[in-house]
């Protein structure tokens, strides 16, 4: 591409009425850009279509090959008066005459267009715009001069001459036809909707998926910059995939913008992830860039859409685009019985994910949670609540995030709830940062890493200072910055030891007019889900002595889980600190923990208030005292139901019994202890209550079961996962059958069920 004075790769300018996509445009050609290249052929075929038919003969004539009698090799009819190269469509020579002989062939025109004669207006229409197509396109071949765009519109230009020669629909004759990747850019991105946000309230989710909706539609306007500029803009790249990309680009989806003759697909619509990724970086960029420039000509309602929440979604898009594993880009990731798509886990809202500035990009931790629609397959145990009540109760309740700041802040909310506000509100950021010697220092970067080692050095004054900038600036360690307003408040250093499955955390600290404010807790959290990302689950901490009930509450313990083999000689040994540790769970989304522990205690709440609406029965009030009797059996008295009066210390002993039975069957064995992940992978995927006879043993201690029915259900989780997990001739699944046969025998012994 000679000067980009057409073609400029890159964003379709935003506009002012907030990212909307200007005109389409090819390949550097007409003056201010291609972009005019649609209307004005447009145009000139409306004036065409309108012109009479001998005019339109003419026109068609010059595409034509000769038909007189004999062998007459013209393939195209000529004109005496020829108008300047190329034939433009508003040369109005005078008058039309199909006896004037061709220039080349002597033949006349009508020679050239005794086929055209007999067939509609509706098809002459149709081959003269393909006409108009090709001549936009000579004029293309010869302005560019980038040789690949060339090269494709000389292709299409050739295409396009066939097809009227032949009056047949231009057809691509591709080795591949669209679409090119599956799923779709579109598809994915809609994935991306319904995996971070579809907890949101639906007034947010509609924000988001307004986001999306502008982001797709610039993607169908985004300009590709050419192989040749993509080769020196990024060294081991793809070339050859790029190209293949770009060709088939510009053939179905840019030129098609312009020459309407050609089928015309949405660049969302036919490519996926590849292009995507190849497009992602930079035109995100860009699109920030002129939301920045543009911000004052957008109007008030999109200001906050475009400025604030558009940097976020981006982000959070990136993260995925190129994630080696994220759920979106898979084909499975699946429709729900209602037909719109289902999230497969909650995910965050806006902001809560840090981003990394450095240049590793993790991979993605796996969907954890079971998809809501196996719920509906899977075996059902005694006191199981029906998913369609859950789902019921779960539309009554008020979301959390929809509740009003003011009371989500009352004493009872938990610690991290303020700090999670403040970053979806964009107050505070946190990014993963570090220093590199591989990649150009970033300024910003460099300023946080100097003001992270204030904070440390403020907060950890027994630290030698020299210490903390070495670990600080040490490309080794990197640091989870918390920043508010563009400055560092906090932070936690840590440096990874993949092979050893840990991390350190070296240093965490917050400074002292922000601490207990529960920004110590948001970044722990954010370094846990950092770090089930880069598949680490164990933390390591030397805690200063005031900093050891910190840690517990974020969950470490005294009790180091990391075998000692896996740490001597790695991690730095403090004096007078205690070493702590905290096992990660990676099924667990820490940012969003409380948040979702606090919706689960409201659909507890209100299925028990449902369930006592069920049961409630007023009885009238007792008379008999007043008649004198002095004592009456407890059963007798209406509405105590006999069976759960059992004395407890009976209903203990008897469960013991039977457990005991139970325990020392034969065919007890695979169920004694929890199932370990080693030996079998992904059954915590599978297994959503996983239950064993060392739980139970643990629950009965600790007089959790009041209720046989409690007891019997635990019981009864245990061969039904055994029989969800294992295929039946399997000797594990034999196994849970046979003992719960024993089981129900035990039980009918023991007199707590019928015989
Ligand atoms: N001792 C006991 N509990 C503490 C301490 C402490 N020193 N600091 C915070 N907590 C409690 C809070 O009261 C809160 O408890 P709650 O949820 O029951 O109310 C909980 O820990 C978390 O509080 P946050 O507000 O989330 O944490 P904060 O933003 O205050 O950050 C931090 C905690 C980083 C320890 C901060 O207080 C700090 O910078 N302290 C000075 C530096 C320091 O000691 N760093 C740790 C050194 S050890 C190391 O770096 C490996």
């Amino acid at each position: 591409m000679a000067d980009n004075a057409g073609m400029q790769q890159g964003s379709p300018a935003i506009g002012a009425a907030g990212l909307v996509p200007a005109a389409p445009g090819a390949g550097g050609t007409e003056g201010s850009g291609a972009a005019g290249g649609s209307a004005r052929i447009a145009v000139k075929k409306a004036q065409l279509r309108s012109s009479p038919r001998p005019k339109k003969l003419e026109k068609l004539g010059v595409y034509s090959s000769c038909k007189a009698e004999g062998a007459c090799k013209c393939n195209g009819w000529k004109s005496q008066n020829p108008p300047p190269t190329p034939p433009r469509t508003d040369q109005q020579s005078s008058a039309v005459n199909l006896q004037e002989p061709c220039r080349s062939c002597s033949h006349t025109l009508g020679d050239h267009v005794t086929h055209l004669e007999n067939i509609s207006e509706e098809e002459m229409n149709r081959l003269l715009g393909i006409v108009l197509d090709v001549e936009y396109l000579y004029t293309c071949v010869h302005k560019e001069e980038d040789a690949d765009t060339k090269q494709v519109y000389f292709s299409l230009f050739k295409l396009l001459r066939k097809s009227i020669v032949q009056m047949g629909k231009p057809m691509l004759e591709a080795q591949d036809s669209p679409p090119f990747e599956k799923p779709s850019i579109e598809q994915g991105v809609n994935n991306f909707v319904q995996y971070k946000f579809s907890h949101l309230p639906s007034k947010e989710r509609q924000t988001i998926m307004e986001l999306a909706k502008m982001f797709l539609n610039q993607i169908n306007y985004w300009q590709l910059e050419t192989p040749s500029q993509r080769r020196q803009r990024v060294l081991n790249d793809d070339a050859a995939g790029y190209k293949a990309n770009y060709t088939r680009w510009l053939c179905y989806c840019n030129v098609p913008q312009f020459c309407d003759s050609l089928p015309r697909y949405e660049t969302t619509q036919i490519f996926g992830r590849t292009l995507l990724r190849s497009v992602f970086t930079v035109m995100r960029k860009q699109l920030l860039e002129q939301a920045r420039q543009e911000k004052d000509k957008l109007p008030p309602e999109k200001r906050t859409l475009i400025l604030t929440h558009f940097p976020k979604f981006l982000s959070m898009l990136e993260e995925e685009v190129y994630s080696h594993s994220s759920p979106i880009w898979s084909q499975d990731f699946l429709a729900g019985a209602s037909g719109g798509q289902i999230p497969i886990r909650p995910g965050n809202a806006l902001a809560d994910r840090p981003s990394e500035l450095t240049s590793d990009s993790g991979e993605k931790r796996k969907p954890t949670e079971p998809l809501p629609h196996e719920d509906s397959k899977r075996p059902r145990v005694v006191g199981d609540i029906p998913l369609e009540l859950i789902n019921e109760v779960m539309a009554t309740i008020t979301d959390p995030a929809a509740i009003p700041e003011t009371s989500l802040l009352s004493a009872h909310s938990a610690r991290d709830e303020a700090a999670r506000l403040e970053e979806r509100r964009g107050v505070i950021e946190f990014h993963v940062i570090g220093n590199s010697l591989n990649q150009k220092p970033n300024k910003r970067i460099l300023m946080w890493l100097v003001g992270l080692q204030n904070v440390f050095s403020h907060q950890l004054p027994r630290m030698p200072k020299e210490y903390i900038t070495r670990l600080v600036f040490d490309p080794k360690h990197k640091t989870l910055s918390l920043i508010k307003d563009g400055r560092v408040i906090g932070g936690i250093c840590f440096r990874m030891f993949p092979s050893q499955g840990f991390t350190e955390i070296v240093f965490c600290a917050v400074t002292s007019n922000e601490q207990v404010k529960g920004y110590g807790t948001h970044l722990m959290n954010h370094l846990k889900e950092y770090h089930i990302k880069h598949e680490i689950l164990n933390f390591l901490t030397y805690a200063d002595e005031y900093a050891i009930g910190y840690f517990k509450k974020q969950g470490f313990s005294k009790d180091i889980k990391v075998p000692k083999a896996k740490y001597v000689g790695y991690i730095k040994d403090y004096e007078g600190a205690t070493l702590m540790g905290c096992e990660l769970n990676p099924s667990i989304p820490y940012t969003e923990f409380s948040v979702i522990i606090k919706k689960q205690k409201e659909i507890i709440k209100k299925l028990i208030e449902r369930k006592q609406a069920q049961i409630r029965k007023v009885y009238p009030g007792l008379s008999c005292f007043k008649e004198g009797v002095r004592q009456i059996p407890i059963e007798s008295i209406p509405g105590i139901r006999k069976k759960e009066l059992k004395d407890p210390d009976q209903l203990y002993s008897t469960l013991k019994t039977i457990l005991q039975h139970v325990k020392s069957h034969q065919n007890a064995w695979p169920f004694m202890e929890p199932v370990k992940k080693t030996e079998a992978p992904g059954y915590y995927q599978v297994i959503r209550f996983p239950m064993d006879l060392k739980t139970m043993s643990e629950r009965l201690k600790s007089r959790y079961y009041t209720t046989r029915k409690l007891f019997m259900a635990d019981m009864q989780r245990i061969f039904t996962n055994c029989r969800e997990y294992n295929p039946p001739e399997s000797e594990y699944y034999k196994c849970a059958n046979l003992l719960e046969k024993f089981f129900y025998t035990k039980i009918k012994e023991a007199g707590l069920i019928e015989k």
